[in-house]
């Protein structure tokens, strides 16, 4: 059973238990439907509590049902919620920890609500690119008035049920200590209200509101510039309308078309798939909730420069203590400095409290030398990119940390694989790839040597969502899945360059498509130098890879991007907008008359695609590969690392909506084109096209 059914006195209680928060499932709603029908016909119950157990009241609709038949099957949550909301017995929906989405919306429909203040309250949906479909638009502002109920339902966020208090929302928020206090209170709510009549209904309520006209055209207004790729909060406003203008049922109907409508969109999927596909990241072949792990209560960190600090602070922010090694004080002060300047910002925007700031610094101290660390659980290596100082890091730390000691690597290109293989204990290696900047990035890849140990794997992965990050697992290559790909689409960007494109066309044509930035803004900002040192390394190792060298050209003048005031773009002194230049400008154009290439007009499609497709292409060789285990978690890479537009979903999402005949098409068009030798259709795409399959 999944709602359990109890007698005290002439209360029924119904508890919701379907762990982790009481997900509305089939057999969950079979169960509510049946025991508020058992509750209806013995004579000697007066009222029916339905209470949460464990962690939560609802987090509404069971995720594990989503997308299969089960999800509208009989009793569908409209049943559930027709069914409470017509009892002839009242009932009332006693609201702990969380309350929210479809669980929201069946404790609208009961007669009484009543709330532990902290309870968090939310209508999630607009985050999956839908609307609350089970009646949320119609009853929420009725509950709670017009403006509350358009800032709850088109963010999507959570508000403490205390400060809904003076709402119609609830009818008693209830402070307690205990779980047997917190019981005794509803039983007490519900022996109260047992013999009032009529039973109150948000239904019969009105949305009052004179000037609601103005105020949803300024609502519409403020979600109108997303709105062309994120249609849900325009409809979520047009059916919280329709809460003040139609009728309750004929409200009812037009959400629900509102919600279909939307649950076909590309947006909606595309959203959907990306909220499975960080929840799939997590599951590993061959690991299981069984596969055990090791302690990690204290953490070191090698190298206090750009990456060191940040890695730092996440495990700071998770209370757990970390110490830096540097190899001077002048490095080591200069990497605390930093990471205290950080924290007072954040403590500047009011968002860490004096004591949190002061207390995630404590947690944060230097050494000199790597017997200070002997001791820690888990050692991060983040000294310059050079396989040598690596390997010679290692075998320093083999030869000090204790035995079950982690030992990971944030190389973001180097042989993980050749590392370990420097020291005694190569399964207690492994790469743990944080993006920049490392305590702001969600991404992390978490990279699995050939030798690493599962209990290693498992520890990483379980240590990455302590400290909030999306984990990706990827196999060693170089480059692994995020940057392997980007280097593809920078070789493209590059190419056009050489062809007739400038910076600032292939940037736009990229943000019109949806990313957060340009390849040449992004190259910019993380840094044009970091590319350069690559190209030079590859030149040794991969001699017959062709680019564009205007990317070198640029960095012998210097322009390694904003922190040097010039990159691709001109910068200002404290501001980061990239002006065009014209110096750069002249550049690629000399360097394509240099090179014998006679530019021509390229238009946005074609750069999209090119620089779109490469990486598509590229995340088929890695998959072919089993760099990457699936093709979601290349979709989350992109999604949580690189900018890629959530809308599309991630490169190979978009590949699957783009149709795979169509992009290995593509693909074998540009192949003919100048710079063909960059193309080669990967064969896993050909595969599936051939098959008429997708990536996802
Ligand atoms: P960085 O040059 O800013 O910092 C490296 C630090 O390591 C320096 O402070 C240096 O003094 C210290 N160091 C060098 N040898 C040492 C030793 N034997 N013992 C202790 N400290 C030592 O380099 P950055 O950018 O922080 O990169 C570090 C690692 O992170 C590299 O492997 C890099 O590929 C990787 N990475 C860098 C990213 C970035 O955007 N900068 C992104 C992801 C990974």
């Amino acid at each position: 059973m999944t709602a359990e059914y109890q007698r005290h006195g002439t209360v029924a209680l119904i508890t919701l238990n379907n762990p982790p928060v009481n997900g509305m499932g089939l057999v969950t709603r079979t169960a509510l439907v049946d025991g508020i029908n058992k509750a209806l016909n013995d004579d000697a119950v007066t009222a029916i509590v339905i209470i949460g157990a464990g962690k939560a009241f609802s987090g509404g609709a069971d995720i594990k049902e989503f997308n299969s038949p089960k999800a509208l099957a009989e009793p569908s949550l409209h049943t559930v919620i027709l069914t409470v909301e017509s009892a002839s017995k009242p009932v009332i929906a006693a609201i702990h920890t969380i309350c929210m989405g479809g669980g929201l919306e069946l404790s609208l429909a009961c007669h009484y609500r009543v709330a532990t203040p902290t309870a968090q309250i939310a209508l999630p949906e607009v985050k999956l690119g839908l609307l609350p479909g089970a009646g949320g638009t119609q009853r929420l502002p009725r509950a709670v008035g017009l403006e509350l109920a358009v800032k709850m339902i088109v963010t999507g966020n959570p508000i403490a049920a205390e400060k809904l208090s003076a709402t119609a929302l609830f009818d008693a928020i209830i402070h307690h200590t205990t779980e047997d206090e917190w019981l005794k209170h509803v039983l007490a709510f519900a022996n109260k209200v047992t013999a009032l009549r009529p039973l109150p209904k948000i239904r019969n309520m009105k949305v009052d509101y004179p000037d609601y006209k103005a105020f949803l055209q300024s609502a519409r207004l403020s979600v109108k510039a997303s709105s062309e790729h994120f249609p849900a909060p325009l409809k979520c406003i047009d059916a919280i309308e329709a809460a003040i203008t139609k009728e309750f049922e004929e409200g009812l109907q037009y959400e629900r078309d509102l919600f279909m409508a939307l649950l076909e969109t590309t947006t909606s999927k595309a959203m959907r798939h990306a909220f499975f596909g960080e929840r799939a990241a997590s599951k590993i072949a061959g690991l299981s909730a069984a596969t055990p792990q090791r302690h990690i209560a204290s953490v070191a960190v090698i190298g206090a420069g750009t990456m060191g600090g940040g890695i730092a602070m996440n495990f700071a922010n998770a209370g757990i203590a970390v110490t830096i090694v540097e190899t001077s004080t002048a490095a080591l002060e200069k990497g605390l400095s930093i990471i205290r300047k950080n924290y007072e910002n954040t403590l500047k925007k009011g968002k860490l409290t004096q004591d949190q700031c002061d207390q995630r610094i404590a947690l944060i101290s230097g050494a000199l030398e790597f017997a200070a660390i002997s001791q820690a659980d888990l050692v991060i290596e983040a000294v310059f990119e050079e396989l040598a100082v690596k390997k010679a890091v290692f075998k320093s730390l083999d030869a000090v940390m204790k035995p079950g000691a982690i030992l990971a690597s944030n190389t973001s290109t180097l042989n993980l694989d050749e590392i370990a293989a420097a020291i005694n204990r190569p399964r207690d290696v492994i790469g743990m790839h944080f993006f920049s900047p490392a305590n702001v990035m969600q991404l992390l890849e978490v990279v699995r040597g050939k030798k690493t140990a599962d209990d290693v794997l498992a520890t990483i992965m379980a240590l990455a969502k302590k400290i909030r990050k999306t984990a990706v697992v990827a196999g060693v290559c170089d480059g692994f899945i995020g940057n392997r790909m980007i280097e593809q689409l920078i070789r493209q960007a590059g190419f056009l360059l050489d062809e007739g494109c400038l910076p600032q066309q292939v940037d736009k044509a990229m943000e019109q498509f949806g990313w957060a930035m340009g390849p040449f803004r992004m190259s910019d900002l993380a840094g044009n130098d970091i590319g350069w040192t690559i190209r030079k390394r590859r030149a040794i190792k991969a001699p017959d890879m062709t680019y564009s060298k205007t990317a070198d050209l640029l960095c012998e003048m210097g322009r390694f991007g904003q922190k040097t005031g010039a990159g691709w773009y001109d910068y200002k002194t404290g501001d980061r907008t990239a002006y065009p230049a014209a110096v750069v400008d002249n550049l690629i154009v000399k360097h394509s008359a240099n090179i014998g290439i006679v530019r021509r007009p390229v238009d946005d499609l074609e750069i999209v695609e090119r620089l779109v497709f490469a990486l598509i292409n590229e995340a088929a060789q890695i998959l072919d590969e089993g760099i990457a285990q699936k093709a979601s978690d290349v979709d989350i890479v992109y999604l949580t690392g690189y900018g890629f537009p959530l809308f599309r979903g991630g490169p190979l999402f978009y590949a699957d909506t783009t149709g795979l005949s169509n992009v290995a098409a593509a693909i074998e068009k540009y192949a003919r084109g100048l710079h063909g030798e960059a193309w080669k259709v990967a064969p896993l795409l050909l595969r599936l096209a051939a098959q008429n399959k997708t990536f996802n």
